[in-house]
Parts: structure tokens; C-alpha cells; sequence
């Protein structure tokens, strides 16, 4: 039996609520499949910045670095600041651990209502590739001038030829495994004056050698719009730190609704753990109430099986997944998916459709 080591950090509000469905997830497909986790549980959130002033203990990098994988919930607290909250626990984790890979697939399930028309399953199913450790997200800047009448703050984005050149490898890469020849670019060259004409230059580059994949470039704001419009032409799309954020939030927003849509943080060279969490945040509007969908969650340890070389236990979540939303019964469905199920009520079916499916 393979025994991987799992972190298991549930961090705030809802993160504690889903956390615990994935785990009964993976408990059973364990069982099913002969695989064996030693879990280790970190109860680091904003709780403990609040008690300490610090999102992780000193040596907590470490700790993290002795797992094959990170299962995260989600971290964000009303009253603690969200760039302390994140810089002290999600970033760090994602940059120290060069986990420069953030892939997010879309995908409209069956059963899951589509605010669009005339789309069924099967019609929208791409992935974004979204770059994860540079970019729009940095520490440079700050500001300047403060007290004056000419205060301000700059905010440095960082583009740096490995950092760009190994996402869209990644993404090519990607669009080739997956027997998908087409990757498509996020950009804003028009507007950004260097950041993004230097993003396409090396998107050109990439491109060229690939000549087998198709490409096309798209600004961030047309982007958004086609992704409404026509998202059933997207395949791969690779975008920066913050347009693939933003994108990956609208893509789920297009198959129903944000909370199924899971996240992987890779370090491909697989010498840091990777992290996987659902996209949702810690959605303070709804915390303590045993509403939350867990389906983001469990994906998001589907992909972790998947990347711990569990394949065959991976895809039979996947399954058990879509059993589940493909279920009309009101019982099994959270409120977000026009249900009534409580978390553990949803988290319950899917632990039971691993059994159903084949
Ligand atoms: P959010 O994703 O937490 O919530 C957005 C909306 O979606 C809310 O109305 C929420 O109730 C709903 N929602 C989210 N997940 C759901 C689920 N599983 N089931 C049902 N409904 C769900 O985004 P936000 O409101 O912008 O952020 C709240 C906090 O979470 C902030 O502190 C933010 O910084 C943080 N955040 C953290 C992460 C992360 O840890 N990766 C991601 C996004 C936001
Ligand atoms: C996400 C989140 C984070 C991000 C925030 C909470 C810093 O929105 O994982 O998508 O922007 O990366
Ligand atoms: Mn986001």
C-alpha cells in the first residue's frame, strides 16, 4: 500500500466546513483503492494571527515541506485584513514552495443549472493555466509622498522571462497532453505599456514551438466578455497572476456557480509539495451555518490524487462527483445549486455515489 502524507490546513469560515467532507472522501476512496494518508492537521487561520500575531508558526514552512501534498481550505476573516491575512499564509505558501502552476479547470457539470442558454454538460469544459508565484501580485512599490497632496502608491507588477516562459510551457504542454491543440493568451497590450507587450513576445515565442497548437491572443476585457458569449471555444488559456484570479472566478460564474470549481497549486519539478483548495474563499456570508457546497473541496482533493499519481482513485471522485449533481433530489443539493442539503448532507452523497458509480 502507498502511504502519502497529506497537511491538512481548513483555515476560515467555510474552509472548516468543506475541509472535513474531503476527508471523508478520501477515507473511502483510500479504502476502495488501497491507498493509505498519514494526515497532518494544522489549525493555522486568522484565529491564530488574531492570538499571535502571526498567520503560521516560525517554522511552520517547514512543517508544510514534509508532506507530499497540502490540502487547503480557504483563509480570510472579516476582521483581520485580507493583504495580512493572505501574504501571511496562502502567498507564502504558493511562492515559497514555487508553485508557479495554478490550474483551474471550468467545467459545467451535469446537472448544475447554467445561467446561459442553451448550453448542456459537455459544451463548456476548458482549463486556465493561471501564472502564480510573479506578476501583478508583488511587494514592490508603496507609498509616496505620504501627508501631501501628491500622495500615492505604486504597485510593481514583475514579468520575468522564466516566470512568464514556464507558465506558457506549462500551458502548451498541457494543451498537447490533453489532446487539446489550442491555447489561448490573456493579455492587455493595449493598455499595460510593458508588462503585457513583453507577456505577448514571449507568448509568440512559445508559440512557435508549437506549430501544431493553435493560438490566439485576446485582451483581458474582450476575454471576459467571450468567455460569457462563447465559452465552449476555449480549451487551454493561459493568463497572469491576476487575469487568470479574475477569470477563474468567471469561468466558474458561467457553469452555475463559483463553489464546485477546485484549484491546483503545482510546483511540476515536484521539489515542494503542491497545494490543492477549492477557488471559493472563506465566504464569511454564509460560515457557520452548514450550507457551504463542499464540491469545490472534494474536486480539489481529486486533483491532489490525481497528481499524487492516484489516477484511477481520482477519477472515480470525479464520478461520484457528477452522480451527485446530476441527482434532482433537493436532499443532496446545497442552496447554491437550488437544493436544501446541508454540507455534510452533500459531502454524505458523495462519500455514498463512490460506491454507486462504476
Ligand atoms: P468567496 O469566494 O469567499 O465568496 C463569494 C460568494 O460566493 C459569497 O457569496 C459566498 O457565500 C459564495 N460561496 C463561496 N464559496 C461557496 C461555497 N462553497 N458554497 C456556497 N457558496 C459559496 O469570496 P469573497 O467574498 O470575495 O471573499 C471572502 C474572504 O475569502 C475574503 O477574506 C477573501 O480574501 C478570502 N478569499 C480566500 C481565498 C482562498 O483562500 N483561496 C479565495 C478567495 C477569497
Ligand atoms: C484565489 C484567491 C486569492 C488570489 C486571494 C485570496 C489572494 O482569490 O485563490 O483565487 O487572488 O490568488
Ligand atoms: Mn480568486
Amino acid at each position: 500500500m502507498t502511504t502519502h502524507t497529506i497537511a491538512v490546513l481548513p483555515g476560515d469560515g467555510i474552509g472548516k466546513e468543506v475541509m472535513p467532507e474531503a476527508l471523508k472522501v478520501l477515507d473511502r476512496v483510500g479504502a476502495m483503492f488501497d491507498i493509505g494518508f498519514r494526515f497532518s492537521h494544522f489549525d493555522w487561520s486568522c484565529e491564530t494571527w488574531l492570538a499571535t500575531g502571526s498567520m503560521m508558526p516560525p517554522d511552520g514552512m517547514d512543517r508544510l515541506s514534509q508532506h507530499d501534498a497540502i490540502l487547503l481550505g480557504a483563509v480570510g476573516y472579516p476582521t483581520v485584513p485580507d493583504h495580512i491575512s493572505l501574504w501571511g499564509m496562502l502567498i507564502p505558501i504558493r511562492r515559497d514552495f514555487d508553485q508557479y502552476v495554478n490550474l483551474r479547470p471550468v467545467r459545467l457539470l451535469p446537472g448544475i443549472p447554467c445561467p446561459l442558454a442553451g448550453r448542456g454538460p459537455g459544451d463548456i469544459d476548458f482549463w486556465i493555466v493561471r501564472e502564480n508565484t510573479e506578476g501583478e501580485y508583488s511587494q514592490i512599490g508603496g507609498r509616496f509622498a505620504e501627508g501631501s497632496e501628491a500622495e500615492g502608491v505604486a504597485q510593481t507588477a514583475i514579468f520575468t522571462r522564466r516566470g512568464t516562459d514556464r507558465i506558457m510551457r506549462y500551458a502548451f504542454d498541457l494543451a498537447q497532453r490533453l489532446n487539446r491543440p489550442h491555447v489561448s493568451s490573456a493579455t492587455k497590450s493595449n493598455g499595460l505599456f510593458h508588462s503585457m507587450p513583453y507577456w505577448d513576445e514571449r507568448f509568440e515565442r512559445m508559440a512557435a514551438e508549437y506549430p501544431q497548437i493553435r493560438t490566439d491572443v485576446h485582451h483581458i476585457d474582450i476575454l471576459a466578455a467571450r468567455f460569457v458569449m462563447y465559452p465552449e471555444r476555449f480549451d487551454v488559456v493561459v493568463g497572469s497572476n491576476l487575469f487568470g484570479d479574475i477569470l477563474s472566478d468567471l469561468g466558474p460564474g458561467v457553469t452555475g456557480t463559483i463553489a464546485i470549481a477546485p484549484s491546483a497549486n503545482i510546483n511540476p519539478e515536484r521539489r515542494f509539495p503542491s497545494m490543492f483548495e477549492p477557488v471559493h474563499g472563506s465566504a464569511p456570508d454564509i460560515a457557520g451555518r452548514n450550507i457551504a457546497n463542499p464540491i469545490g473541496q472534494v474536486w480539489a482533493t481529486a486533483m491532489m490524487l490525481d497528481h499524487l499519481g492516484e489516477a484511477e482513485a481520482a477519477s472515480r471522485v470525479l464520478r461520484a462527483i457528477e452522480h451527485v449533481t446530476a441527482n434532482p433530489s433537493a436532499t443532496v443539493r446545497t442552496a447554491d445549486i437550488g437544493g436544501t442539503a446541508s454540507t455534510s448532507a452533500c459531502g454524505d452523497a458523495i462519500v455514498a455515489a463512490l460506491d454507486q458509480v462504476d
